[in-house]
C-alpha cells in the first residue's frame, strides 16, 4: 500500500521539492497528498501546485491562541489521513497536543548536528564557534523542541571564510540527498520509534556518516 505523506512548510520548500523528486522518481513508496504552510506567500506552496499537490496555508492570525490554531491545522491535515507528517522547514513550534497525535510518525529536518545547535540561526553559530565541522540531522519529532531521536545524519566541513550562505548551501545538498532516504525508510515500514528511540530494520539508531558509507540501507 502506497503510504499518504503530508509536508509541513514556511519557506522554500527546496526539501520538499527533494522529496516530490524522489516521489517522481519512484523512490519513495509513498505519495505527498497535500503541503500545509503557516506562510503564505512560501515558495514552497509554489513547488506543491506545479507537482499538482493540494497546498494549503494557514493564518495563526486567525487564531486566538497557538493551541486553536494547532487543532484547526491537525483538522486539516487529517481531511488526508496521513500515515506520516513530514516538517520540511516548518518555522513554527507545536504544541504538545499536536505532537501527541502524530508521535511516531512525524518527522523534521534540522540544520545542525544535534543535538548540538538546537533552536535557531545553527550556520551563525556554528561560524561563531569556530567548529570544523556542521551538518544536519533528521529526527523523529517529540515534545522536546529539537530532541526527538535521531535517525540519520549528514556531516560538511567547515572552511576559512566560509559565510552563511555558504554553509546553508553546503548543509541543503546533504539534506536533500538524506530526507528522502529516511521518509522512504519509514514509508517501506522498515523505521519506526519505540520508546523514544528510533530503529531501522531491528537496529538501534542513528547513523552516522552517510557520506562515509557507513549504513548499507539503501533507497
Ligand atoms: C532547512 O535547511 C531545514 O533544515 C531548516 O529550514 C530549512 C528549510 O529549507 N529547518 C529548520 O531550521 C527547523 N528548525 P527549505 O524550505 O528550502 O526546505
Amino acid at each position: 500500500m502506497m503510504k499518504k505523506i503530508v509536508v509541513l512548510i514556511s519557506g522554500q520548500g527546496s526539501n520538499l521539492q527533494a522529496l516530490i523528486d524522489a516521489q517522481q522518481e519512484g523512490h519513495i513508496n509513498g505519495k505527498i497528498s497535500a503541503v500545509f504552510s503557516n506562510k503564505e506567500f512560501a515558495y514552497g506552496l509554489e513547488r506543491a501546485r506545479k507537482a499538482n499537490i493540494p497546498a494549503h496555508w494557514l493564518d495563526a492570525k486567525h487564531y486566538s491562541d497557538p493551541a486553536k490554531f494547532d487543532l484547526a491545522l491537525q483538522q486539516a491535515i487529517d481531511h488526508y489521513q496521513p500515515d506520516l507528517l513530514v516538517l520540511a522547514g516548518y518555522m513554527r513550534i507545536l504544541g504538545s497536543v499536536f505532537v501527541q497525535h502524530y508521535i511516531g510518525r512525524l518527522l523534521n529536518i534540522h540544520p545542525s548536528l544535534l543535538p548540538k545547535y538546537k533552536g535557531l540561526h545553527t550556520h551563525r553559530q556554528v561560524l561563531e564557534s569556530g567548529d570544523k565541522e556542521h551538518g544536519t540531522s533528521v529526527h523523529f519529532v517529540t515534545e522536546e523542541l529539537d530532541g526527538g531521536p535521531i535517525i540519520l545524519q549528514a556531516k560538511v566541513p567547515v572552511f576559512k571564510g566560509d559565510s552563511e550562505t555558504d554553509l546553508i548551501q553546503r548543509v541543503q545538498v546533504q539534506e536533500h540527498n538524506i530526507y528522502p532516504r529516511v521518509v522512504n525508510w519509514f514509508t517501506q515500514g522498515c523505521l519506526v520509534m519505540l520508546d523514544n528511540a528510533a530503529w531501522l530494520d531491528a537496529k538501534p539508531l542513528p547513523l552516522q556518516g552517510l557520506l562515509d558509507n557507513h549504513y548499507t540501507h539503501s533507497l
